[in-house]
């Protein structure tokens, strides 16, 4: 017999997310969120950096091992990556509000290493909330998703990068229906090229689809 006073291991971040928040009060909040199992081996929720209202709005994966320590946003290695690509396609990062698919660092051990794990779709659907929430607050123009996982919470859908990356598409965010968006690569996937054929074209486009973002941002 299934114990029905249990908690479902993932209910989803719905009931820990305050109503109608601006974004200080949702990242008040989100170090209670037990939405999804994986706050329970991470050292802390990484919400987001930024303004609380914003033109852009980018949305990663997830944080990686220094954000999980550190509990702030692309301060990692792809981190860097993305500061070079905004800086190069002109833009001043700092009225840009910076956020992930899913706010706790997956990741399995391997001796004193923790390698990163991707999320499931379910981690992303149970994360959702939060985003969601958030977009409603920022009230973005245009909403750059970097990579897929981004691109499957803001647009509900799976997208092929190579398909629909660069242009704004026609497409809105459920909960922030103003918003235009925008598909790109994730800065990690540029990461694996660096040294190598494809990194110069790669991060090219990297810098190009940002630019065309911050454009149709104004
Ligand atoms: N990758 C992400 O998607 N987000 C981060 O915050 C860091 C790395
Ligand atoms: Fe909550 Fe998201 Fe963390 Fe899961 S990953 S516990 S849903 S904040």
């Amino acid at each position: 017999m299934p114990d029905r006073g249990a908690a479902p291991e993932r209910p989803g971040a719905q009931e820990w997310v305050p109503p109608d928040a601006d974004v200080d009060a949702l990242a008040a909040a989100a170090p209670g969120c037990r939405g999804c199992e994986l706050w329970g081996p991470a050292t802390q929720v990484v919400f987001s950096a930024g303004p609380s209202r914003a033109a852009l709005v980018l949305v990663g994966e997830q944080p990686g091992d220094r954000e999980d320590r550190e509990g702030e946003p692309f301060v990692g290695p792809a981190g860097r990556v993305l500061h070079d690509a905004l800086h190069d396609a002109g833009i001043d990062p700092d009225p840009v509000y910076v956020t992930n698919a899913v706010k706790h660092f997956r990741f399995t051990e391997r001796g004193k290493k923790r390698l990163h794990k991707s999320p499931a779709v379910a981690h992303v659907r149970a994360c959702h909330p939060w985003l969601s929430a958030e977009l409603a607050a920022v009230r973005p123009r245009v909403v750059v998703c970097l990579g897929a996982t981004a691109a499957r919470s803001v647009l509900d859908r799976d997208v092929t990068i190579g398909e629909v990356r660069g242009r704004v598409l026609d497409e809105h965010p459920a909960d922030a229906p103003d918003a235009a968006v925008l598909v790109t690569a994730h800065p990690s996937a540029l990461l694996r090229l660096r040294g190598r054929d494809g990194w110069d074209e790669a991060y090219a486009a990297l810098v190009a689809d940002l630019r065309t973002a911050a454009a149709a941002a104004g």
